[in-house]
């Protein structure tokens, strides 16, 4: 007997035996998700919700890098889902990628999937989540890609690990939520608070004690694994009397950032070393948001207790850690621009040099004239809020994208989301009016296979100017270079970072300013592209960028699985 691997029967330990022996054999891994509308007492919630496995955050999923997962989800909750493995590329297999109506139709109740998830060189920490409607603000959970089998983290050892997921939490059934916000077109209503490892800690006025406690013993280390699973708020994150160390984002490795505080926006992961050296004691873990912008958020500020081993006596007084305040963009850049690439012999980067296909997308949040029959819409002036891309408001079709591409189907998508913006103007300064007015459609990207792309994202200082985490499907790509103001094709490649841009799948991009990307169209398929705030999601901050097959079985789309979910 070689290798063996046991997965328990909700598929929440995996355990390996004899693990090493063979390194050439190629693991699979199975889980299975039973999705539910769960109580939890434990919380101030009063309403159920959804879950997988009766667990918020849901189960881990735990891979060496390279490995496959197949999870059969199990829907038992009121209306479909889908899932999504965010950061996981899924080479030639956008099938298991799971955006609602983009790769594939809804889980109906009562009715399951098998997604067969793909590592490719992911290495760290990842995450999936729920891609319908808003059910991915209870249905998600981390994923760790543990390095290669005999192989070790490029820092020392961690004495021990743990996840730490950041999410929303909302006092009222998100779908009736969303649904509600988009029937009157007006913004959502914000969370009730925030929660970390389904804990919203001590500032709420919750009957009972509600906070996660992550115990650790003086003198050793820790990897943390932070996932931000938050809908609408990008998060400022500390540790009283605690700095750390940045090592891994997005699944990548990069330079150690020694720090007090981090920034990270919706969709993101960091990894975190810390080491605990101070007075034994209990410290805050602290998160509360970083929001620049009018629009009305959740101000509140989730806790968790750092606590050491060996101290019998909480002290009377925790410490909370200084965060920086809410519209502080000083902070939040300074962490940002720390951010670069480990590029060693080990883990080396191939940013493209010579890009051969040139996008530049503006991302706006603008306003549709109200269609109710009283005319009046809950958005400035009566106007129904949306947001668009290269002022395309994308309209999400009923029949998926990827089974209309592959099999040919008319009258789903059009082809035609074009490379630039409609109209050019002082982007990042001076509104139009004319570009408040997005136009309605499903339009898609198509970029051929192996061409070097470079996408510049440019915010607009159209309606309400904001940063956006903006996420893309299938890859991930190198930030090579973001400022403030309009984006230049003469003067901003000159500060262009090609030695050691962060390899990453969600960037922020700063608030009336651009952040350019770039990566390798070498995974064929239907991805979606959008920003990671949920309500921008919502009002159609996205598209869908199709990359077409290369010239072999090798470089194509492969079947589609048999049971795949009917659209209805
Ligand atoms: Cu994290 Cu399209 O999603
Ligand atoms: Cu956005």
């Amino acid at each position: 007997m070689g290798l063996r691997k046991k997965g328990s029967m909700l598929g929440l330990l995996t355990i390996f035996l004899l693990d090493g022996l063979l390194p050439s054999m190629a693991y699979i891994h199975y889980y299975r998700f039973s999705l539910k509308e769960t109580n939890f007492t434990r919380l101030c919630f009063t309403k159920p919700m959804l879950t997988v496995n009766r667990l918020f955050p849901g189960p881990t999923i735990r891979v060496f890098k390279g490995e496959k997962a197949f999870v059969n989800v199990r829907n038992d909750g009121k209306y479909g889902v889908t899932i999504h493995w965010h950061g996981v590329k899924q080479p030639l297999n956008p099938w298991s990628d799971g955006p609602e109506n983009i790769t594939q139709c809804p889980i109906q109740p009562g009715q399951n999937f098998t997604y067969e998830v793909i590592f490719s060189d992911e290495e760290g920490t990842l995450w999936w989540h729920a891609h319908s409607d808003w059910s991915r603000a209870t249905v998600h959970g981390p994923i760790v890609v543990l390095p290669g089998r005999g192989k070790a983290y490029p820092f020392p050892r961690p004495y021990l690990e743990t996840t730490l997921v950041l999410a929303s939490w909302f006092n009222t059934d998100v779908k009736e939520l969303i649904d509600n916000a988009m029937a009157i077109g007006g913004d959502p209503e914000p969370s009730d608070g925030f929660t970390i490892n389904g804990w919203p800690g001590a500032l709420y006025n919750c009957p009972n004690e509600t906070i996660y406690r992550l115990r650790v013993v003086y003198g050793k280390t820790y990897l943390l694994r932070l996932v931000n699973a938050i809908m609408n708020e990008e998060m400022f994150f500390a540790i009283a009397g605690h700095n750390f160390t940045v090592v891994a984002q997005d699944g990548a490795y990069i330079k150690p950032i020694p720090t007090s505080y981090i920034m990270i926006t919706p969709g993101q992961t960091m990894d975190i070393l810390l080491t605990a050296n101070q007075t034994p004691s209990y410290y805050y873990i602290a998160a509360r948001p970083f929001f620049d912008s009018g629009a009305p958020f959740d101000n509140t500020t989730t806790t968790a207790i750092l606590q050491y081993g060996n101290v019998i006596a909480a002290p009377t007084n925790i410490t909370l850690p200084t965060l920086p305040i809410q519209t502080d963009h000083d902070s939040a850049d300074n962490f940002t621009s720390k951010i670069k690439a480990l590029a060693s012999k080990e883990h080396p980067i191939s940013v493209p040099k010579n890009v051969t296909r040139h996008v530049l997308i503006t991302v706006s949040v603008n306003q549709l004239p109200c269609e109710l029959t009283n005319g009046t819409c809950g958005g400035p002036n009566g106007n129904r809020i949306s947001a668009s891309l290269n002022n395309i408001s994308f309209a999400t079709p009923t029949t998926d994208i990827l089974q209309a591409y592959y099999r040919s189907l008319p009258n789903v998508f059009d082809n035609d989301f074009s490379d630039q913006p409609p109209l050019f103007f002082n982007f990042s300064g001076v509104d139009s009016s004319t570009f408040l007015l997005p136009e309605v459609g499903t339009k898609v990207l198509f970029i051929e296979y192996g061409a070097s792309v470079e996408i510049v994202y440019q915010g607009t200082n159209v309606g309400n100017p904001e940063n956006h985490p903006m996420h893309l499907h299938g890859y991930s790509f190198y930030v090579v270079g973001s400022a403030y103001g309009n984006w230049n094709a003469t003067t901003s490649p000159a500060i262009y970072n090609l030695i050691d841009p962060p390899e990453v799948n969600t960037i922020g991009v700063p608030k009336n300013g651009w952040t350019a990307i770039r990566f390798v169209a070498n995974n064929p398929g239907v991805w979606f592209m959008h920003c990671h705030l949920e309500r921008h999601a919502s009002w159609g901050m996205d598209t869908v960028i199709v990359v077409k097959n290369g010239p072999s079985n090798g470089t194509s789309i492969r079947q589609p699985p048999s049971n795949l979910p009917i659209c209805v």
